[in-house]
């Protein structure tokens, strides 16, 4: 459990560490599941929740709405660990941790929102979908202003945490369930 606690600390707020860009999960809402690579923005060791940041925009959001199941998968190559994570997806367009994240992050990271059209819309030509004089450029505060609305925070409440470590000398495997309403965590062994 502290190893846990400690790595997805550490996870977000190192970059330089593996676990800062787990692969988190939804369903596609066709049958199937959708992956992709996220940042992982913080991490709240109370209550056991991750933070990401995304477009509003983008298919994910829009999977979130119709099903709050979502998984996150993390390994660590050194450490030879591995942790994935069940829970339910929250996400947050208009809160004051919304706009706590959206004030928090640069103008060059806010610069992502600024895309004309959503994330996977369709383009004639390669592009990043900015706005041309913002192409390549850090914008200013009052450029970043109206792409508030494209922003959004992915919070995931944890359920379920599998814990993963591999040795020559014997694999470890413990899983950790979360009381809902408390959010205590309970331990077990179990075999890998
Ligand atoms: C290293 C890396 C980091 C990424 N970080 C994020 C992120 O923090 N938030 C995000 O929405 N997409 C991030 N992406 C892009 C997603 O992987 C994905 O391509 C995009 O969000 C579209 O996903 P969707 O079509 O399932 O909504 C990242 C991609 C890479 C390769």
């Amino acid at each position: 459990m502290d190893d846990a606690r400690h790595r997805l600390s550490e996870g977000a707020s190192n970059r330089k560490v593996p676990f800062h860009s787990p692969v988190v999960a939804s369903l596609d809402g066709e049958g199937g599941v959708a992956q992709r690579v996220m940042i992982l923005r913080a991490f709240d060791a109370e209550k056991w929740q991750l933070r990401f940041h995304t477009d509003a925009r983008s298919p994910k959001v829009d999977q979130f709405d119709s099903s709050d199941a979502v998984s996150v998968l993390f390994y660590d190559k050194d450490a030879k660990i591995q942790i994935r994570v069940a829970g339910r997806a929250v996400v947050e367009r208009d809160s004051p941790e919304a706009d706590a994240a959206w004030n928090d992050s640069t103008t060059f990271a806010r610069r992502c929102y600024m895309a004309e059209a959503g994330p996977s819309s369709t383009s004639q030509s390669p592009t990043s979908g900015l706005p041309a004089p913002i192409e390549g450029v850090n914008p200013s505060e009052a450029d970043v202003a109206p792409a508030r609305v494209n922003f959004a925070i992915l919070r995931i409440v944890i359920t379920k945490l599998d814990w993963l470590h591999l040795a020559n000398e014997g694999h470890r495997r413990a899983l950790l369930t979360f009381e809902e309403e408390s959010r205590e965590p309970s331990g077990q062994w179990i075999v890998p």
